[in-house]
């Protein structure tokens, strides 16, 4: 079990990283435009930017390379059982899909009515792990990697994992609140 969640924090680590860089870098332009949908309120509101897009994104292939040579380092093999230039698709999908998800969670809330920042509990935590977990879904070594079990293990971990970050991110000032 112990191996399980391991292995399952580890594989999703690329999905993870993406929105804690997109903090520290994000601001300047939002992605919206600071435009409005047609219900009248914002598209995706301030809290999504193409800082924090670009930002984030670097951070996830950042991450997942960091990984692949400590496995190397190491001696265990998760992502470098995969040759480097497939490693790097593969984290291409996860931050890709991480970030999106976040977008599209955003959208969800701004349609509930939820204002930015407004918490969202379980569509924040696993908006960004479910668009990484399909977007990465369509890479040739996804099942061989991302067993159910490890898909299992991920949703259920992750809204807890997702608290403890941002409670970090908020003793740190970096985010205005602890969700
Ligand atoms: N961020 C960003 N660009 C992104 C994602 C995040 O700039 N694509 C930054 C923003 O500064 C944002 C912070 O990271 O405020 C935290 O992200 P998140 O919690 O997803 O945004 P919220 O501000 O809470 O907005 P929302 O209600 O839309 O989730
Ligand atoms: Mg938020």
């Amino acid at each position: 079990m112990f191996t399980l969640i391991f292995k399952a924090i580890w594989l999703f680590m690329p999905s993870y990283t993406p929105n804690n860089f997109a903090v520290i870098t994000g601001g300047g332009k939002p992605i919206d435009f600071g435009r409005d949908f047609i219900d009248g309120r914002r598209i995706l509101g301030d809290g999504k930017t193409f800082r924090g897009f670009a930002g984030g994104f670097a951070g996830g292939m950042l991450t997942g390379i960091l990984q692949y040579h400590v496995e190397m380092i190491l001696g265990f093999h998760f992502f470098s059982s995969l040759d480097f230039y497939q490693a790097l698709s593969l984290f291409t999908l996860l931050s890709a899909g991480s970030l999106l998800g976040d977008m599209v969670g955003s959208f969800i809330k701004r349609r509930l009515g939820f204002e930015r920042g407004k918490k969202a509990p379980l569509l924040d935590q696993l908006d960004f792990l479910v668009f990484s977990i399909i977007l990465a879904s369509f890479h040739e070594s996804f099942y061989v990697l991302y067993t159910w079990q490890v898909i299992l293990v991920g949703i259920v971990i992750t809204p807890l994992l997702h608290r403890i970050t941002n409670f970090i991110a908020y003793l740190l000032r970096l985010k205005d609140v602890p969700w």
